[in-house]
C-alpha cells in the first residue's frame, strides 16, 4: 500500500507544493520514503529520498520545485527496502519517462530480464521500474506512438495491481492515469485536475471526485479529464460527485474507525499476499527444509499467527516448529540455540522489542534467522538473514487484524511450498489448498457482507458478560486465542481460551447459567469431539456462540447463537477465516460499550520496551 497524487494546474501556480501537503494527507498509506516530479519547460525535476516526508522535506525543500504538472509518491516498501535508490518516481533510461505507481506487478521479473536483454539499465530492486522502460521501448519500437498509446501498449503485458500516474517530457502537458485493483479517484476544481489513492488527499482543495474503476486510464491536462477503456480504448463519461466526508471520516474513507475499515480490507490484503514473488517463499522454504526444528518467534497477535502455523507446517510439511513468545525466549531456549537452529520471527511492526531481543540472542549464537514483517525496512529486516513481507499495508487501528490474517496466508503459503520440496503429501491435496488459498479473498469477502449484521445482533445481546470463553481444537486453538485476545484489548472484558479438550481439566469450574462460551468449528477432522465439548458446556447451562461451517446442522441445533463461514475452507487455512467474525464480534461489543476500538487504553501499537 502506498500512495500517489498528482495535479495539473492551469492557473500557472507551482505543483509541487500541493503535492507535497496532499501527500502529507496519504502518509497513513505509507511512510517510509517519498518521491515528487515535476514538468516545467520541457523538462523532469525529480526530488525523491528515503525517510517520512517532512524528514525529507527538511534536507530536500520539496515545495520548491517549478512547474504547474506534477505527480508524487509515499512509498510502503514491498519491492527493496526503503532506501533513495527504490523511492519512486522512477524513470525509464532517458529520464524522461517518469512513473509513480501503487500495487504489485507481478510479471516484473520476467519483463525486467526481457528489457535489460534489450539494453534497459534498472537502477532499483522495485517492481515500478519495468513500467517507464516498457513505454520507452514501446516508443522506440514504434516512434509514431503517443505517450497515450505507448502506456496502453505497456499496460498488455502488465499483471498485478496497479494505480500508475505517468508524465514525459515527449507530451510534458498531461498525466496519464491507468488502474487495476489498485485505487484511484480524481479531484476536480476551477484550478486544475488532481488524481490520487484516496479521496483526503485533495478534499482541502475540493469536494467533487471522480471514481476510476479497474481496466480504466485517464488522461489528465488544462482542459480537465478524459477517462477511456485499457481494453478498447473506448471513452467513458463519468461526472464528478459531491464528497461529503470531513478530511477524517475521508482518511477512514467513511468508517467511523480504523479497525472496521481494517477488517473491510482484509480481502484486499489476501489478494496481495497471494502476489507475493515465488522466489522469496521458495528461498525461505529452502531455509526452513534444511533446519531440523524450527522456533517461531513473536508477540501478541503475531504469536498466534505463529501458533496456528505450527499446525500448518506439521501437517504440510512435517516439520516440528515451536511456537515460543518473543519475552520467554531467551528464558526457556536461550542456551539450547546453536548454529544448527533456525528462527522464523513474525512481527508486524518489525520493531517490538521483545521479539528483537529473541532474535538478537539467536543471532549471538550463530543461528539462521529469517523474518515475516508488514515493515520492510524495519529492525527485524535489517536484522534477520531472510526476510518476507506480509503486504497488508500499514495498520493504523491498535488491535492487529489485517495483519494477522495476512501473516497467516504467508505462513500457510510457506508450508505448502516447503511440502512440495519434502514431497510429503499429495500433489491433488496440494493442488486442492493452493485452490483453496486462492478462493479465500471472496470466501472473506462473503463474511464480512452476509455476516456483520448478524454479529452486531449478537454483540447487543453479550455486551454486558463479565465474562467470556472461547474454544477450539486444532488448528482453531489459535484463532480461540486471538479471538480472545482482540475481545480482551479493546471492549475490557476478561476472556479466556483454552484447547477445548483442556478445558474439562480446570476451566470449565467458572461455568455457571448463562456464561458465554464462543466455539470455533470448522468442518474438519475436531468437528466430532468439539460437539462433545459443546455439550458439556451446555450441560452446565453456558450460553453457545458457535462459528460454524455453512449448513452446519448440527452445531447450529447446538448453539444459541451462531455465525456462518462458507464451506470448503481446509482446516489449515480455517483460521484466515473464522477469526473475521470474531474481530466483528470485539468491534461491535466495544461500540456497544461505549469504547473507542481504535485506541484501547493502556496498549500502544508497536511496544519497543521489554
Ligand atoms: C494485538 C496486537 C499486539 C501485537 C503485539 C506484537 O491486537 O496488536 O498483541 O500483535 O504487540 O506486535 P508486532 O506484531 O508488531 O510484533
Amino acid at each position: 500500500m502506498c500512495g500517489i497524487f498528482g495535479c495539473v494546474l492551469n492557473d500557472g501556480s507551482p505543483a509541487a507544493p500541493l503535492i507535497h501537503s496532499s501527500l502529507k494527507k496519504l502518509e497513513y498509506r505509507g511512510y517510509d520514503s517519498v518521491g515528487i516530479a515535476t514538468l516545467s519547460d520541457g523538462k523532469i525535476f525529480i526530488k525523491k529520498d528515503q525517510g517520512k516526508i517532512d524528514e525529507v522535506d527538511k534536507i530536500l525543500n520539496l515545495d520548491d520545485m517549478p512547474g504547474s504538472i506534477g505527480i508524487g509518491h509515499t512509498r510502503w516498501a514491498t519491492h527493496g527496502a526503503p532506501l533513495k535508490v527504490n523511492s519512486h518516481p522512477h524513470t525509464d533510461c532517458t529520464g524522461e519517462i517518469v512513473v509513480v505507481h501503487n500495487g504489485i506487478i507481478e510479471n516484473f521479473l520476467e519483463l525486467k530480464s526481457e528489457l535489460q536483454n534489450l539494453g534497459h539499465e534498472f537502477v532499483s530492486k522495485t517492481d515500478t521500474e519495468v513500467m517507464p522502460h516498457l513505454i520507452e521501448e514501446n516508443m522506440k519500437r514504434n516512434p509514431q506512438l503517443s505517450l497515450e498509446q505507448a502506456v496502453l501498449e505497456s499496460l498488455k503485458r502488465v499483471e498485478g495491481s496497479y494505480a500508475f500516474a505517468i508524465i514525459s517530457t515527449r507530451e510534458p502537458d498531461k498525466i496519464i492515469c491507468a488502474r487495476n485493483e489498485s485505487p484511484l479517484v480524481l479531484g476536480v476544481n476551477h484550478k486544475g485536475v488532481f488524481c490520487a489513492s484516496d479521496i483526503p488527499a485533495f478534499l482541502d482543495v475540493t469536494n467533487k471526485a471522480v471514481m476510476i474503476n479497474n481496466g480504466e486510464l485517464v488522461i489528465l491536462d488544462a482542459s480537465g479529464y478524459r477517462i477511456k477503456k485499457i481494453s478498447d480504448g473506448t471513452a467513458v463519461t463519468r461526472e464528478p460527485i459531491t464528497v461529503e466526508w470531513t478530511a477524517e471520516m475521508a482518511v477512514k474513507q467513511g468508517y467511523p474507525h480504523f479497525m472496521i475499515k481494517e477488517i473491510h480490507e482484509q480481502p484486499e490484503v489476501l489478494r496481495n499476499t497471494l502476489r507475493i514473488q515465488d522466489h522469496y517463499l521458495d528461498l525461505l522454504s529452502t531455509f526452513l527444509d534444511r533446519a531440523n526444528e524450527v522456533f517461531f518467534v513473536a508477540c501478541g497477535t503475531s504469536y498466534h499467527a505463529c501458533l496456528a502455523a505450527s499446525y500448518m507446517f506439521s501437517k504440510l510439511s512435517f516439520l516440528p516448529t515451536f511456537p515460543v513468545y518473543g519475552s520467554e525466549f531467551v528464558e526457556q531456549c536461550g542456551k539450547s540455540v546453536s548454529i544448527d537452529t533456525t528462527m522464523l520471527a513474525v512481527s508486524q511492526s518489525g520493531e517490538t522489542a521483545d521479539t528483537i531481543a529473541a532474535v538478537t540472542c539467536a543471532q549471538q549464537r550463530a543461528a539462521t534467522v529469517l523474518s515475516l514483517t508488514n515493515v520492510i525496512g524495519s529492525t527485524m529486516t535489517r536484522i534477520s538473514r531472510v526476510y518476507i513481507g506480509t503486504q497488508a499495508g500499514p495498520e493504523i487501528g491498535v488491535a492487529a487484524t489485517k495483519t494477522f490474517t495476512s501473516q497467516l496466508s504467508v505462513l500457510a503459503q510457506l508450508a505448502l511450498k516447503l511440502s512440495k520440496k519434502r514431497g510429503k503429501i499429495s500433489q491433488d491435496e496440494i493442488d486442492c489448498l493452493e485452490e483453496s488459498l486462492q478462493k479465500l479473498p471472496d470466501k472473506v469477502e462473503t463474511i464480512v457482507k452476509t455476516q456483520e449484521e448478524k454479529v452486531k445482533q449478537i454483540a447487543k445481546k453479550y455486551a454486558n458478560a463479565k465474562v467470556f470463553f472461547f474454544l477450539g481444537r486444532g488448528i482453531s486453538t489459535a484463532t480461540a486465542y486471538e479471538a480472545r485476545l482482540k475481545l480482551m484489548e479493546i471492549a475490557y472484558i476478561p476472556s479466556i481460551a483454552f484447547p477445548a479438550g483442556e478445558s474439562k481439566h480446570g476451566p470449565i469450574s467458572l461455568i455457571e447459567n448463562g456464561f458465554p462460551v464462543v466455539f470455533i468449528c470448522p468442518r474438519d477432522e475436531t468437528h466430532k469431539t468439539i460437539i462433545g465439548n459443546i455439550m458439556e458446556m451446555k450441560a452446565r447451562g453456558a450460553h453457545i456462540i458457535a462459528v460454524v461451517e455453512e449448513g452446519d446442522v448440527d452445531i447450529k441445533s447446538l448453539a444459541d447463537d451462531y455465525i456462518e463461514v462458507p464451506k470448503g475452507i481446509p482446516s489449515i487455512l480455517s483460521p484466515i477465516a473464522y477469526i473475521v467474525p470474531l474481530q466483528l464480534l470485539a468491534y461491535f461489543v466495544a461500540l456497544e460499550r461505549s469504547l473507542n476500538p481504535d485506541m484501547p487504553r493502556n496498549l500502544a501499537k508497536s511496544v519497543t520496551v521489554k
